[in-house]
């Protein structure tokens, strides 16, 4: 890893009104899932399955979020934060997907937009970030339209309720990690393990992102809308026509499959073509719905945490592999590779291929398991030597003329990390489970250190 003295590298090269931000969900932080009539969500459900969540974890407290809001907006303040990005729990505000809206569970939201606005804290909502009411899973879920109809309506509920003080809006959260994890590989809520069930699923997430910015256009709020996908800059393992072809086709399916059709009305030829060669006619697609996709996005939300390199391979039903970690290449404790050049690279790719639309780093983080010393400090150094590496890929890329307007950490917290449970750490600050004691580490100092030198 990079030592202490490149830690400057990132000051001073940042525009103006840059975002600096953290990053969080609702399933994942808020906690509270029995209270004021949040219904409730396919997680719920995925949780209470034996074995299909690390140490049976649940997201019942997590970081207790819900109640903890005012010491977290708090923190925020003494970083230096100037914008938060959470994710509105439409089980809150819908607890059986549609109809009735609860007003309980919207209230909560506007008691954290206002104090966010309060202490000059740009809130940036995303409106699904994977917590789908069960009651829509009932009726088929993700694989339905109907779900993409309700989808709407909860959207156009979102814009009425706070389009008056939330200006930036994220739509989807990841598409790609939903069809694949939740319906080709079943590690993630709802469970199913099918292809064809995965390019189903994507699609209407897709459908669903095209009609909630239809409807914040007819909202006629202020401000601005996009989708958030999980990005992987991808390379051939080597220098070979078979490998080199595989990372093309590795980028159409986790890259192009998404980006082609939101940014440009359509979906990529060759990444089709598989598709249909493994799961038969995508008749699923019907006449209109990619100019619903294609309706012109405000910006896109980014997530970056690692490459993929890849090889040809004709192991699997798609005919690439991707490449064990390289072993010189810095690491997190996960295990996954620590690689801020391929965030340069991507988003100068983003500038090239999709017409230089204005970008916000959404999601970049790592793992990290740093516990407190017995002075109370957690020195995560890792952690502070990933952002800075980061923070410094993302000035070179806007010194190349990439619209790159902010960046959110992912995480604020600790919290619950999906089928992991709690047992991968990504929080800026400690969360003591279960009592939910608050440490702010080393690494949430370095970055309100490089905010600091960037504002003044
Ligand atoms: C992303 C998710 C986010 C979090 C991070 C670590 O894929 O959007 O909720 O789990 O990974």
């Amino acid at each position: 890893m990079r030592g202490p003295s490149s830690r400057t590298r990132a000051a001073n090269r940042f525009p103006a009104g840059f975002l600096w931000a953290v990053a969080t969900s609702a399933y994942q932080v808020e906690g509270a899932a029995g209270e004021d009539g949040r219904g409730d969500s396919i997680w719920d459900r995925f949780c209470r399955q034996p074995g299909a969540v690390a140490n049976g974890d649940t997201g019942d407290v997590t970081a207790d979020h819900y109640h903890r809001w005012r010491e977290d907006v708090d923190v925020m303040a003494e970083l230096g934060l100037n914008a938060y990005r959470f994710s509105i729990a439409w089980p809150r505000l819908f607890p059986e997907g549609r109809g009735r809206l609860n007003r309980r569970g919207l209230a909560f939201y506007d008691r954290l937009v206002d104090a966010l606005l309060e202490h000059d804290i740009a809130p940036l909502a995303t409106l699904y970030h994977w917590d789908l009411p069960a009651a829509l899973e009932d009726e088929g879920g993700w694989l339905e339209r109907s779900t993409v109809d309700a989808f709407g309506e909860y959207a156009a509920a979102c814009f009425e309720a706070l389009g008056d003080r939330v200006t930036t809006w994220f739509t989807i959260n990841e598409p790609w990690v939903v069809a694949v994890l939740g319906y080709q590989a079943g590690i993630h809520a709802p469970g199913i393990r099918d292809f064809r069930s995965g390019l189903v699923a994507a699609h209407h997430l897709l459908l669903a992102h095209g009609r909630a910015v239809e409807a914040f256009r007819r909202s006629g709020k202020p401000g601005r809308i996009g989708p958030v996908l999980s990005l992987w800059p991808t390379y051939p393992a080597s220098d070979s026509p078979g490998d080199r072809a595989a990372a093309v086709g590795s980028d159409g399916y986790t890259n192009r499959w998404f980006l082609d059709p939101l940014l440009r009305a359509s979906y990529p030829e060759d990444t089709r073509k598989l598709f249909e060669s493994v799961a038969g006619p995508l008749d699923f697609v019907r006449d209109g719905d990619l100019a619903v996709i294609g309706m012109p996005s405000d910006l896109l939300g980014v997530n970056y945490y690692t490459r993929r390199v890849v090889r040809a391979s004709a192991e699997g039903h798609l005919p690439w592999a991707v490449v064990p970690a390289s072993p010189g290449v810095p690491h997190d404790d996960r295990g996954w590779e620590v690689v801020p050049d391929a965030l340069f690279d991507l988003l100068v790719r983003l500038r090239d291929d999709y017409g230089n639309i204005p970008l916000i780093i959404t999601e970049n983080g790592g793992v990290f398991h740093d516990a407190p010393r017995p002075d109370g400090r957690v020195t995560d150094a890792g952690r502070s030597d990933l952002l800075d590496g980061h923070l410094a890929a993302a000035a070179r890329a806007i010194a190349a003329g990439v619209r790159l307007e902010g960046y959110c950490h992912w995480s604020l917290l600790d919290n619950f990390e999906w089928a992991e449970g709690y047992r991968w750490r990504f929080g800026l600050v400690w969360v003591d489970y279960p009592t939910g004691a608050r440490t702010i580490k080393d690494s949430a100092r370095a970055y309100a250190a490089i905010i600091r030198a960037n504002r003044s």
